[in-house]
């Protein structure tokens, strides 16, 4: 029972950070200088949306629901992507990579901690792999490569 209820307070922070990171990308897509930078955030925040709607589908699934806490990280989530839009790009950016990173961390521990089912850690780490992209997408951006 307690692997039970630590796998779904897992599962709920981590709707609640992919309700952060919707907002984040939701509120810097203006702060990018051309069409292309545009929509590569654009396809971000909807691959951000796809996990939070997947990991409301798990909890449901386990007939829980998600955090009461989730709208602070909503309202987080606006805060920080208005903040880093106000002083530009290269803060987007950067901070891109520093959040990206720091899920891609979360991700994999919790993927190791949690008593999740086959199904569960799919989509886990489909959603890791998804991080790592996003983060370096921001690399390649901020280093005026080509991005891939
Ligand atoms: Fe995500
Ligand atoms: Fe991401």
């Amino acid at each position: 029972m307690k692997a039970g209820s630590r796998t779904v307070r897992i599962l709920k922070k981590l709707f609640s950070l992919e309700v952060m990171a919707v907002q984040i990308y939701r509120t810097q897509v203006g702060a990018m200088v051309d069409a292309e930078e545009r929509s590569i955030m654009v396809a971000a925040m909807e691959n951000e949306d796809y996990h939070r709607q997947t990991l409301r589908a798990l909890l449901k699934a386990r007939g829980v629901a998600p955090s009461p806490g989730w709208p602070f990280f909503w309202l987080m989530g606006q805060t920080l992507g208005r903040t880093t839009s106000f002083f530009g790009r290269k803060t987007v950016l950067k901070s891109g990579i520093a959040f990206e990173d720091k899920a891609s961390r979360e991700y994999a521990g919790f993927i190791k901690e949690g008593d999740f089912t086959d199904q569960e850690r799919a989509f886990l780490n489909e959603f890791l792999e998804d991080e790592r992209r996003h983060s370096a997408n921001w690399r390649g951006l901020l280093e005026g490569s080509d991005n891939e």
